[in-house]
Order: structure tokens, then C-alpha cells, then sequence
């Protein structure tokens, strides 16, 4: 027995819907097989994007992507992905893989991706490579409305309105592929750089310099204090690995032991402190809090899948990943007066994905479903939340069993989504709300063992499903919560 507390009184921060966000890059099949297949392929498309991979992503409301990369972004030359396809330049994908790209996806693709999709733009510029004029084009050619050699560019490849344009990185991974610089260095590119990503019109850029690599809290002060006040937000990379941070020892995704899963949630957690310490230096430098924190690339991160590209990082997902999703989230939620943004690594095909392809098959993977049972969460207010928990883990690991978040929406309806990080114990738990005593509930529960899966051959073992056997008595909610599961609770 365990209970959980919500106190509708205690209002936070509303939930930026962008916490929701994904990643995109030209990395093994995420773009290309994944969400683009041409619009001359037997896969059903629209104008060349999946079909069933738009519609998914529409179901889950995806309210950000963020593309070309990644490493690939600080060697991508977008004058290479625009114009007649046949003319596109044709290359090797020297970071990812050694395939060739032949710039079938550009601008124009990735424009159009987004608008079926029904989500906003996030596009990172070339900083490590590129020059700060071919920066600085690049926005002009997307966003201005005017008389100009980019306009024109753009009218020309049959774009005649400007897109919107919000969000632009200036860099990626800026202390790595990026560039390998030192933070003082990037910190005085990023004030060169953005001076040049103009604002067109009413088109206003919301410029995201590069952040840290995890815990270096020496790279997110000095961007701060050099380049902060020509930022809107810094971003930062935090991958979960099984085992330890050396990327030669990470482990496969399926077929782990039990002590990996205790290991990767521990891992996991650590987010809630890396997003404390850097929203604290970064309030050292901007006290209002103007500069938001972006967490642009997160998840799994383990081996690849047997006979598979090492290059491709592509990876199984199970309700490990499920589990890693809800805990993460629900520190996002937690932070919402800092965390403006994040993105998942990646949306299809690599990493943590949400959906998995092989030709004309999909599936949905554990971690799309917890995007699926928090979106109510999107532009939701936080709520103060409290859940009792008991020690769970083995001899090495101890972690708490339980982790929350709760919100309201606009409706006046709470959401709270609990995931039970137990591997043995199913805990009955009493939700109370103040105000909520009477109110109707719907309950919904993703669960299975710690390495349930869903493959192309049996696509949903894990989905989650609409419970009834909970009991509303005396304005206490008592719910049954399954080891290794993440619920979802409604009170209208
Ligand atoms: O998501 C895969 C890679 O991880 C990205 O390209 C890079 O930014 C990070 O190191």
C-alpha cells in the first residue's frame, strides 16, 4: 500500500508542450527508410513521408522536431539539399555509417514532414563546418519575405511563402564533433554566429546555443557568462547507458540482466540532478531566468543490434526504455519553470525510438506509449505532487519504487503518471486530489516484464490498456499499480 498526493493548490510552472519534442538526423534509417521514403516508393506516402509513420506521430502529438542532427548538422551544407533532386549532390555520410547521402532530404522535405506531422520546426546550423554566411542564408532563405538572393533561391525551388521558423541551434555538440572548442571559443563563435541568423519579418528566431556534454558544468558557465545574453536557451546532451559512461561498455537493449535494469534506472535519475546543477549556474548568469534549458538529445544509448551497421545505432526497445521514458519525463515536468525543451534521441530507427520500421512494416515501441499516456501533460500547469515510496533494487542499486508527476489542463482536468520502477512488487496505491473527490477517472496502465517487447512479428506485446478494477471511496482513489509498469491517471 502507498499513497499518492496532489495539492492543485500548489501550482507550478505551465509544462512547455515542447518537453514533448523529438530528434531527427541523417543517421542510419531514421531519415531516410524511416520517415522518408520517396515519393516513388510502394510504401504509401505523402509526398514522400510514410504515411503510418506520420499518422503515429500525429496520435502522440508531436509538438517539435529537431533536425539534421547531430553530428551530422556541424558537416551538413544545406545548399546541398535543395533544388531539382536529380542535381543534388551525392556523398558519404562520413560520421554515420559511410553510406551515401544523396540529399534527397532537405529543407523542402523537412518543411513539409513537419507540417503533416503538425508540429513545429527545430533546425540546427552548421557551426563546426560551416560558414557564418551560409548560416546566416540559410535563415534568410527559410524565413524572409522579401527581395533576396535566397528569397529567390527559394521561390525558384517552388517555395514561394517563407516558412516559420522558430527554434535554430547555432551548433551541435560544439565540445565534440562539433568542432572539439573549447567553451570560450564556442562561446565568442555563438555570439559571431547568431548576430547573423536575422529576424525576417515576424519571424522571430529563438537561438539555442550549444551546451554541455553532460555533468561539465565548466562549459555551461562560460557559455552563460559570454554569450548568455545573446541566447534564448542552451542545450543539453545526457544519454542513459546501462552500465557506466565508457561508451565501450554499454550492453545490449534485449536480454539484459537484472542488475543492468536497476543500473540504467539509477542512470536515468541522474538527469534530475544534472538539470538542477546546470539551471543553477545558468541562474547565476541570467537571474530572471530569460535563458531556458534545452535537453536536445536524451535516452538509451546501448549496443547495437546484432549483424546490424554499428553505424546505424539502431537498438530494441523494452519497458527498460518505457521506465527511463516516465522517470525522465516526469523530471521535465518537474522542472517546467526551467526545461523549455527536449528532444528524444531519436524519433525512428535510432536509439530510444518511439517507432521502429523494416520495409513496409512498423511497430510502436514501450517508449512511444509513455509519450502516448503523458501527453495530456503538453501546456498542462504543474501541480505539487507527493507519492510514497519503499526501497527497491538489489545490492548494489537502491532507488525509490515510485516516481510521479502531476498536472492540470485547461479543462480544470489533473493528470498524474506514476511509473513503478519495482521488478516483483504490484503496489495498491490511494490517489487523493483535494477537489477531485468525486470526479471521474479513467486509468490507463502500460506493464510487462523488464525486457517485454514488440517486434515486427508480434507488434503489440506491450500496449497499454484502459483499467477499470479501481475503486473511488470517501474521495480516495485506490488503484492497483503493476511492478515494472507506468500508469496514467485521469480526474475530470
Ligand atoms: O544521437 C546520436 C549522436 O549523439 C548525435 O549525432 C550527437 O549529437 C550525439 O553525440
Amino acid at each position: 500500500m502507498a499513497f499518492l498526493e496532489v495539492n492543485p493548490a500548489r501550482k507550478g510552472a505551465k509544462i512547455n508542450r515542447n518537453i514533448y519534442g523529438h530528434f531527427s538526423e541523417h543517421l542510419g534509417r531514421c531519415i531516410y527508410n524511416g520517415l522518408f521514403v520517396g515519393e516513388n516508393s510502394p510504401i504509401p506516402n505523402v509526398n514522400g513521408m510514410r504515411k503510418d509513420v506520420v499518422e503515429a506521430l500525429r496520435q502522440i502529438r508531436v509538438p517539435v522536431l529537431r533536425w539534421p542532427g547531430g553530428c551530422f548538422a556541424d558537416e551538413y551544407h544545406w545548399k546541398d539539399g535543395i533544388g531539382p533532386k536529380e542535381g543534388r549532390k551525392r556523398m558519404v555520410n562520413t560520421h554515420w555509417g559511410g553510406v551515401v547521402e544523396d540529399n534527397s532530404f532537405g529543407t523542402h522535405e523537412f518543411m513539409e514532414l513537419c507540417r503533416q506531422i503538425g508540429c513545429e520546426p527545430y533546425v540546427n546550423g552548421n557551426v563546426g563546418s560551416g560558414t557564418v554566411q551560409e548560416m546566416s542564408e540559410w535563415v534568410e532563405y527559410m524565413t524572409f519575405d522579401g527581395v533576396s538572393p535566397m528569397a529567390e533561391l527559394r521561390k525558384q525551388n517552388g517555395r514561394e511563402e517563407p516558412w516559420k521558423l522558430t527554434y535554430f541551434g547555432v551548433g551541435n555538440e560544439n565540445w565534440g564533433c562539433g568542432g572539439n572548442m573549447r567553451p570560450e571559443y564556442y562561446a565568442d563563435l555563438f555570439r559571431r554566429y547568431a548576430t547573423y541568423v536575422r529576424n525576417y519579418g515576424d519571424n522571430k528566431v529563438f537561438k539555442i546555443a550549444c551546451g554541455p556534454n553532460v555533468d561539465d558544468y565548466e562549459w555551461t558557465d562560460k557559455v552563460m557568462e559570454i554569450a548568455g545574453k545573446y541566447a534564448d536557451a542552451i542545450s543539453l546532451h545526457y544519454y542513459t547507458r546501462p552500465r557506466s559512461l565508457a561508451w565501450d561498455d554499454k550492453g545490449p537493449a534485449t536480454g539484459f540482466e537484472e542488475k543492468e535494469y536497476w543500473t540504467t534506472l539509477r542512470n536515468a535519475l541522474w538527469m534530475n540532478e544534472l538539470v538542477e546543477n546546470h539551471l543553477s549556474i545558468m541562474r547565476r548568469h541570467d537571474p530572471e531566468g530569460r535563458v531556458g534549458l534545452i535537453v536536445d538529445e536524451w535516452g538509451t544509448w546501448y549496443d547495437v543490434e546484432p549483424g546490424t551497421n554499428p553505424g546505424f545505432l539502431y537498438q530494441q526497445n523494452t519497458m527498460r526504455d518505457a521506465l527511463v521514458a516516465a522517470i525522465t519525463l516526469n523530471i521535465f515536468n518537474r522542472h517546467a519553470d526551467g526545461v523549455i525543451m527536449a528532444n528524444l534521441a531519436q524519433i525512428v530507427n535510432v536509439l530510444q525510438s518511439v517507432i521502429l520500421t523494416e520495409g513496409e512494416k512498423m511497430l510502436l515501441t514501450p517508449t512511444y506509449h509513455v509519450f502516448d499516456l503523458y501527453k495530456e501533460h503538453q501546456d498542462a500547469t504543474l501541480l505539487d505532487s507527493y507519492v510514497e515510496s519503499h526501497p527497491v533494487g538489489d545490492d548494489q542499486v537502491q532507488l525509490s519504487s515510485l516516481h510521479q508527476s502531476a498536472s492540470m489542463d485547461a479543462e480544470g482536468r489533473v493528470h498524474i503518471t506514476v511509473a513503478n520502477l519495482s521488478l516483483s512488487g504490484e503496489e495498491t496505491l490511494t490517489v487523493r486530489v483535494p477537489g477531485k473527490e468525486n470526479a471521474k477517472a479513467s486509468v490507463r496502465v502500460l506493464s510487462g516484464s523488464m525486457d517485454a517487447h514488440n517486434t515486427f512479428e508480434a507488434p503489440e506485446t506491450v500496449k497499454p490498456v484502459s483499467v477499470t478494477d479501481f475503486r473511488q471511496e470517501n474521495g480516495v482513489l485506490t488503484v492497483r499499480v503493476p511492478a515494472c509498469s507506468v500508469t496514467a491517471i485521469t480526474l475530470e
